[in-house]
């Protein structure tokens, strides 16, 4: 009996616990360094694409370049959904995040979703090594880069 209600305290206790670490973690998730990292992140992105896009135009690089850029892009996309916490829109240090972001939630996260499709499929058809599949590819996956920055990325 007076083991069960210890139990039954000390799990109480392990739950506020938990509870707490949680809103100190989500605190300590400071708007700027999270910013930052996105964009660092998001201009590895670009650079990948254009490593791909000399590659297709100009025939620079190989095609175990492309592999790896195509890597770095997916790399980006899976990443990509933990980038967007509330509070680190337009307005919040070099933040180019429109506020739509966050108000047109749904909208946001199929593009997301799109890029993340575009992406695995470029990184499978650019082992295939065929230029021209790696060119179709590689527009449909730019596609999804500009559709989403239409909306939701500041000028
Ligand atoms: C679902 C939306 C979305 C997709 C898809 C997306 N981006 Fe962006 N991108 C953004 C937003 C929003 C910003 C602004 C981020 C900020 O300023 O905090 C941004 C910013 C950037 C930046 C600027 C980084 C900087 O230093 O300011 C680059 C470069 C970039 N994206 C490249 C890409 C490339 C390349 C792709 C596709 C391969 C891509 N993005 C796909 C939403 C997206």
């Amino acid at each position: 009996m007076i083991n069960h209600r210890f139990g039954a305290l000390a799990a109480g206790i392990i739950a506020a616990a938990s509870l707490t670490g949680f809103v100190v973690t989500a605190q300590a998730q400071d708007p700027t360094a999270v910013i930052d990292a996105r964009k660092a992140e998001l201009k590895k992105a670009g650079g990948a694409t254009k490593t791909i896009g000399a590659f297709l135009k100009d025939g620079t690089g190989t095609v175990a370049d492309v592999q790896a850029a195509a890597a770095t892009i997916d790399g980006v996309a899976k990443a990509f959904p933990n980038w967007w916490p509330a509070g680190t829109a337009v307005g919040v240090a070099k933040s180019e995040a429109k506020p739509e972001i966050w108000t047109k939630a749904d909208d946001f996260k199929a593009k997301t979703v799109a890029f993340q499709t575009e992406a695995a499929s470029l990184v499978k058809v650019a082992a295939g090594g065929d230029k021209a599949a790696i060119g179709a590819q590689f527009g449909k996956t730019v596609g999804t880069c500009k559709t989403c920055h239409e909306s939701y990325r500041a000028d």
